[in-house]
């Protein structure tokens, strides 16, 4: 049985399990049998992405019905964004990039960010604002595991979640470095699976990802 989480912090996001699932929801209806499936493989920090018209209702059906699920909301670009997720009953955010306006709006909402960041500049610009625990994105694209090894110098504080081009074969690679905590990816919530309802494959997708080491 895991941990009820009271004040939840940006670092707990990071630490509850080897993957936080990217998750792209079309249809409400997919929303809970997915999260109980992600829940019963055991992950249960959910990053649903507000990339679709149905993604708020999708976050309130989800902490409305699976209480065992902590819900976050993915691709946070303004203030407004991490306003009306808050409001949805979201717990944390993620955002693809950095702004302070996101930085200082998600601190005063009380919501904890982890901030994108794919530069030296961008993660200096999220230090100064307080934040110590940063998405990589998009991580495989922008530089992967060398560009990771090259900011465990001068960055030795940070802690990265890379995310983007994340799979279940490069994770472990990822996973060891010094300054990974997690990864992120969509390859456990397949629009086709879901399309399909095969919350068995899910909860199997799931699985698999939780049992990496890290
Ligand atoms: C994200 O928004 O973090 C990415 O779309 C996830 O990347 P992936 O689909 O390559 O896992």
């Amino acid at each position: 049985m895991a941990a009820v989480i009271d004040k939840l912090t940006s670092l707990q996001v990071m630490l509850d399990a080897s993957v936080i699932p990217v998750i792209v929801l079309n249809d409400v209806a997919h929303a809970v049998p997915m999260a109980r499936a992600l829940v019963a493989g055991g992950i249960r920090m959910l990053e649903i992405t507000l990339r679709t018209k149905v993604a708020l209702d999708c976050m309130r059906a989800i902490v409305a019905e699976v209480p065992e699920a902590i819900v976050g909301a993915g691709t946070i670009r303004s203030a407004s964004d991490a306003k009306a997720a808050k409001a949805a009953g979201a717990r944390f955010g993620v955002s693809p990039g950095y702004t302070s306006a996101v930085g200082l709006a998600c601190r005063e909402l009380d919501l904890p960010l982890l901030p994108g960041v794919a530069t030296g500049s961008e993660i200096m610009l999220a230090m100064e604002d307080g934040y110590t625990e940063l998405k990589f994105f998009p991580a495989m694209q922008a530089g992967g595991p060398n560009l990771l090894k090259a900011w465990s110098g001068p960055f030795a504080d940070i802690k990265f979640c890379p995310t983007g081009g994340v799979s279940l074969e490069n994770a472990p690679q990822l996973l060891a470095l010094s300054n990974v905590v997690v990864v992120g990816g969509s390859w456990l919530t397949p629009g086709d699976a879901m399309a399909r309802g095969d919350w068995a494959l899910i909860t199997q997708l799931a699985r698999e990802a939780a049992a990496l080491p890290r």
